[in-house]
């Protein structure tokens, strides 16, 4: 049987991983700037994660959720702990996506409304209402189509309170990336995050904040969200939350009442999902993570602003993006196969950065000069990084 050929490919077969690098199956080593599309948290392989998941597997790997699993419990108490919400409330589930559904459909439940708003260039996932939010035709099916949906233009707070007063008694939930990272790394400002939310509160709309790819410390707080001082009523979580073991959730605000049976799912919770949640979680805390991404986030977005034909360098912690000329169009495709680096991209000419948060300064400039000697071969006249 052929794979069904959906994903453009890169010619090279990962075999090892360790930190913030990884090897081929020749034995090269790259440095990943990329974290298989922001999901490499705590780094490859780390010792304490790939213990914790080894003696949960050993001990049980699978019941279903008709059953008191006491690692759901852990890791809700240490997340509520790390994200400083102690009084919200988890619901686990699998991708990204599937969290971003939920987050709709429990807001939907909540308010009986059927209206949600979302903003250009928004990504949201595949499934059937995250891709009726996601701002890309092409990859809405026709049966994804629904009128229930609102684009608003991204940071427009006129554009935003313009539709509330207009049919603010139909808008069920408003969803929203802290920062945008398929879109091309663009920053919600926090006066449009703060006025979603108090537009939310004067309506009983649902404030959704999507926190699969800027969340999880990667901006340098626990949520991207919480550089602009808001509480949204539900946040969701994938990527970084397993270090590459799939496992989602949704951490829902108080005043949003469960009832048994509103959502579910077979795999969500498993015991080894929470496992590996536990072990990101629990290394996050043991390592300052979240303040390292800080800080080596900071050091490499100022090296970056000293780059010639480097643009627009943006981005918070270590989610960060910059836009290359048409002179650098190759400049991906040349640190991955000439410098041996993975980043990521976002069309047209934007790099994305997205690293484990264990990233170290000797990790950045190892990038530094990669990308300095890319540039250098175009442009000719380089400034110094420092
Ligand atoms: C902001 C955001 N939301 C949702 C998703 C979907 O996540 P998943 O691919 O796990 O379904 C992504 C994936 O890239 C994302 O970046």
């Amino acid at each position: 049987m052929q794979l069904f050929d959906v994903y453009p490919l890169n010619d090279i077969t990962i075999v090892k991983a360790k930190g913030s690098y990884v090897w081929d199956q020749e034995g090269q080593q790259y440095l990943d700037l990329y974290g298989g599309h922001a999901v490499i948290s705590i780094g490859h392989t780390h010792p304490h994660y790939v213990q914790r998941i080894t003696d949960q597997l050993n001990k049980i790997g699978f019941y279903s959720n008709s059953v008191h699993i006491g690692l759901q419990t852990e890791l809700a108490d240490k997340l509520g702990k790390v994200s400083g919400r102690p009084d919200y409330q988890l619901f686990l589930c699998n991708s990204g996506a599937e969290a971003n559904e939920n987050a709709m459909k429990l807001a939907s439940f909540h308010n009986g409304r059927k209206k949600v708003v979302a903003f250009t260039k928004s990504f949201h996932g595949r499934t059937s209402l995250a891709v009726a939010v996601t701002d890309n035709p092409a990859i809405v099916a026709p049966v994804n189509q629904t009128d229930n949906v609102i684009f608003l233009p991204f940071n427009d707070e006129e554009a935003l309170e313009a539709c509330f007063l207009k049919q603010g008694d139909q808008i069920s939930s408003v969803i929203i990336e802290g920062i945008q990272g398929v879109g091309g790394i663009n920053e919600a400002s926090a006066s449009f995050l703060q006025k979603i939310s108090s537009l939310c509160k004067t309506h009983n709309s649902v404030f959704i904040a999507d926190s699969v790819q800027c969340g999880y410390g990667r901006s340098g707080k626990f949520f991207s969200h919480d550089h602009a001082g808001v509480d949204a009523d539900i946040y969701t979580m994938a990527k970084g939350m397993g270090n590459g073991f799939p496992v989602a959730g949704i951490m829902i605000a108080p005043h949003l009442k469960a009832k048994h049976g509103m959502l579910g799912t077979t795999f969500g919770g498993n015991y080894l999902a929470c496992a590996a949640a536990l072990a990101v979680l629990e290394v996050i805390e043991a390592e300052k993570l979240i303040a390292n991404a800080a800080s080596t986030g900071h050091y490499l977005m100022e090296a970056l602003k000293k780059l010639p034909l480097v643009k627009n360098v943006r981005g918070k912690g270590l989610m960060i993006g910059f836009d290359v000329p048409e002179s650098l169009k190759d400049l991906r495709k040349n640190l991955l196969f000439q410098q041996h680096v993975f980043t990521g991209e976002a069309k047209p000419n934007v790099i994305r950065l997205l690293p484990s948060l264990a990233l170290r300064k000797k990790d950045a400039d190892e990038f530094l000069e990669a990308i300095e000697e890319e540039i250098g071969q175009v442009s000719g006249a380089l400034k110094p990084v420092n």
